[in-house]
Order: C-alpha cells, then sequence, then structure tokens
C-alpha cells in the first residue's frame, strides 16, 4: 500500500467522541506494551504517527488515524498492565468492549501477541470474545527480529496451539525491520475493499 497521507483525527474514550466519517477501520489490540503503536508507526512508514513508549500503559485513549483519507486506523489502550489500579482497567476494558462491539465501520482487528511470549490469558479472552461476536480478526506476532529462527518457530507454534488456531494463520512481524507488513496490508486492503463493495 502506497502511503500518501497519514493524520491524526482524534482521541476518544466512548462513541460520542468517535470520528463521524463512514470510513473503514482497522483495530490494532493487544496487552500493553505488546508494540501496538510501533506497528501502526512501521506499517505508515511513519516513525511518530502513534505515540510509543517503553512504559507500559502509554496509550489510555481510543485514537484514530486517517489514511490516505480513505480508511482509519485504531490505536486501542492495551491491557493487562498490572500496575494499573483496579477501576482504571475496568474503565479501558468497556472502553475497548464499547468500540468494538458496537461500531459498524470496524472491517478487521489486528490482535498483536509478543514472539518472546506466550499468550496471556487476556489475549485468549479477546480472540474468545473477537470469535463470539463474529469480529474478523487476524493474528500478528510481533518483535520477532528479536528471536533467532528456530526460537520464532517454536514461539509460533505454542501461540498457535494456545489460540487454537493453525500456525500458517499466524502473521511474524516487526516493527523494526519492517517484516510481514506486506502480508499484513494484503489482509487489510481485503477487508477495505469489501467495506466499499458493500
Ligand atoms: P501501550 O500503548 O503502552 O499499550 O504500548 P504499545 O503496545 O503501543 O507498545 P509500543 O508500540 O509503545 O512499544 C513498546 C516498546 O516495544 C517500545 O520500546 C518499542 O520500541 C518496542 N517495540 C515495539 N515493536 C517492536 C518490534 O517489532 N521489535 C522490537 N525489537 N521492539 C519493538
Ligand atoms: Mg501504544
Amino acid at each position: 500500500m502506497k502511503i500518501t497521507k497519514a493524520e491524526f483525527v482524534t482521541s476518544a474514550v466512548a462513541p460520542e467522541g468517535y470520528p463521524g466519517e463512514r470510513l473503514p477501520e482497522i483495530a490494532f489490540m493487544g496487552r500493553s506494551n505488546v508494540g501496538k503503536s510501533s506497528l501502526i508507526n512501521s506499517l505508515l512508514g511513519h516513525r511518530k504517527m502513534a505515540r510509543t513508549s517503553s512504559t507500559p500503559g502509554r496509550t489510555q485513549l481510543i485514537n484514530f488515524f486517517r489514511v490516505n483519507g480513505a480508511f482509519l486506523f485504531v490505536d486501542l489502550p492495551g491491557y493487562g498492565y498490572a500496575k494499573v489500579p483496579e477501576r482504571i482497567r475496568r474503565t479501558w476494558g468497556e472502553m475497548v468492549e464499547n468500540y468494538l462491539a458496537n461500531r459498524k465501520e470496524l472491517v478487521l482487528s489486528i490482535l498483536i501477541i509478543d514472539s518472546r511470549h506466550p499468550p496471556t490469558a487476556n489475549d485468549l479472552r479477546l480472540k474468545s470474545w473477537l470469535e463470539h461476536h463474529g469480529l474478523p480478526f487476524v493474528v500478528v506476532s510481533t518483535k520477532t527480529d528479536r528471536l533467532s529462527n528456530n526460537q520464532l518457530r517454536k514461539s509460533l507454534s505454542t501461540t498457535a496451539a494456545d489460540l487454537g488456531i493453525d500456525v500458517g494463520a499466524i502473521l511474524p512481524y516487526s516493527s523494526v525491520t519492517g517484516r510481514g507488513g506486506d502480508r499484513l496490508w494484503r489482509a487489510i486492503s481485503e477487508k477495505i475493499e469489501a467495506f466499499r463493495a458493500a
């Protein structure tokens, strides 16, 4: 995908704050610090579009970015950061579920897993939740630049087994090298085309 324009649109906590334009949306989700914002930046070839941080829990709002004036990338707040107070954690869950369950423009969810660790209980819960709601999703295993080929092979098969999906269905990715970008863009483009055709 050739990126001609990428711009921040708005941050929101609830539907009143979501953008009003009826463009297809691709949402990026995963645990805190897994690399959601970095993945968005690397897909856009824009190092500073979505704020990244080595401090987990940085992205606490739903952030919308317009790409090529044609679709939106949605950076969801991460889950599972232990140091977040229970009250805020609940708010986050509601904020994300509200978006996922009700957003008609949502065409694809990208569930991001850290290739260095097995999926967490929250990852498994989210994946079941997406299936339950009939929402199309792809699983991306990121930070693969940190693993040897052998470690990566093992990691992918563990992740696939834990999630109960085919190993070939997982997209290995690295925001540092851009590995996996073509395949992920293809998955995204397909959904955008289908939204337009509908
Ligand atoms: P929150 O918004 O806090 O939930 O985090 P996030 O999921 O948006 O993660 P973010 O993109 O901020 O990245 C977290 C840390 O992981 C940063 O230090 C990134 O530089 C690093 N990181 C992200 N993706 C990769 C990757 O593919 N490879 C490597 N080596 N580091 C990565
Ligand atoms: Mg982030």
